[in-house]
């Protein structure tokens, strides 16, 4: 999550004087699929075997779904959880049940509630999705996103922004502990320190191959670290490596070759791969980073389609003003 009030406004203004997005062409095709009528803040995006987004926002204890085939797709309450206002990170544990971090989040300083960052599972293997709770991370108030680990059913790792940490939850046990915690998943702030405005480490976090890659908003940067898995105890297996310096990094999406799509502040979609000679490099596909282009305003997150073999190379990226916008990423030979 990342909000600028002031980009915000201004781009709001310059919207209303270019009504059209076609004089300010991207790389990459979009077509905005949805757009919430009140600016629902979305948060975070997974999406089912079905092909249906599930979508989550900081603003909202209702988890969503929308329908990307629909013509005129609405959002679709599925659940609503008891004493939390937001709902940060989803990822897909085992096929079909999906795990979310609930919490009372304070929006102006994206800080949880002490104790109110609880961990769900959504099962929707049944006519009615079955929703139970996993457990809690009583110490955590940075809650955000969350990732499920290949072949590792009962592991999640959920990103907290404010201890620049990430937790390992037992999906069967509900038990907890920080599995990793580091320098590069820290924001600028010394944990004590009173936080007055939006300050966050470690946001977007996804395992692909043997690594954990992540993004952290206040240092701009997008990194990994090698991973591995003793005794069921998630543990990094190396120090972590910065791939790109690009902004202010949110979530993103990984794809079938391990490039990153990273949602980037205040209006780009940027590409993170690996170039000859170990070393990566970045390219925006959508948008720019002055974010002065009405595609993507204040994007949050991204993932690829499902359902059908058109569907996995059509990346969803969310944004904070509550549109979804779908990217052609075939040109660049994108695919989940
Ligand atoms: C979608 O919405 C537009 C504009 O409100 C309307 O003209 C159109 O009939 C709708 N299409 C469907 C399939 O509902
Ligand atoms: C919500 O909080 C109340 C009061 O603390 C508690 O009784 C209830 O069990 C909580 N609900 C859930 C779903 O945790
Ligand atoms: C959010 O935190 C700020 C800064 O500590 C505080 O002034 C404000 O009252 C809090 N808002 C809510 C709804 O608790
Ligand atoms: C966006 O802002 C930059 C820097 O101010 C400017 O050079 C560029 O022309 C702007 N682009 C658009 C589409 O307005
Ligand atoms: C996606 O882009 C490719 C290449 O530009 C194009 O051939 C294809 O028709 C597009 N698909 C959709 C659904 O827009």
């Amino acid at each position: 999550m990342f909000l600028s009030l002031r980009i915000l406004i201004y781009t709001i203004s310059f919207l209303a004087s270019y009504s059209t997005a076609l004089s300010f062409p991207t790389s990459l095709p979009t077509q905005l699929i949805f757009q919430s009528p009140d600016s629902l803040f979305l948060e975070n995006i997974a999406v089912r075997f079905s092909g249906e987004l599930l979508l989550t926002s900081v603003m909202s204890p209702t988890l969503h779904m929308l329908n990307p085939f629909s013509v005129n797709a609405t959002l679709d309450a599925v659940h609503t959880f008891d004493n939390s206002t937001a709902i940060t990170g989803i990822a897909e544990y085992q096929p079909g049940i999906f795990a979310m971090v609930t919490s009372v989040l304070n929006t102006t300083i994206g800080r949880a509630a002490l104790g109110s960052v609880a961990v769900w599972s959504v099962d929707f293997n049944s006519a009615v999705p079955v929703v139970h709770k996993i457990g809690a991370l009583p110490e955590s108030r940075g809650p955000n996103g969350l990732t499920s680990v290949p072949d590792e059913p009962d592991v999640l790792l959920a990103a907290d922004s404010a201890a620049g940490a990430v937790w390992q939850i037992n999906t069967r046990t509900g038990a907890s502990h920080i599995a990793i915690q580091d320098p590069a998943m820290s924001p600028t702030i010394s944990s004590n320190e009173t936080v007055s405005a939006l300050v966050f480490g470690i946001n977007g976090l996804h395992v692909h191959g043997r690594f954990l890659y992540f993004a952290n908003s206040q240092l701009g940067t997008f990194s990994r670290v090698p991973l591995k898995i003793e005794n069921g105890a998630v543990m990094a297996a190396g120090s972590v490596q910065q791939l790109a310096t690009i902004g202010s990094v949110d979530d993103f999406a990984i794809d079938s070759q391990g490039r990153a799509w990273v949602a980037v502040h205040p209006g780009a979609l940027s590409l993170v791969f690996p170039v000859a000679g170990g070393s990566w490099t970045q390219l925006d596909v959508v948008g720019n980073s002055q974010g002065n282009n009405s595609i993507l305003i204040q994007p949050t997150s991204a993932a690829f389609g499902r359902g059908n073999l058109l569907q996995t190379q059509m990346l969803y990226v969310t944004t904070g003003v509550g549109q979804v916008v779908r990217v052609n990423t075939t040109e660049q030979g994108g695919e989940f």
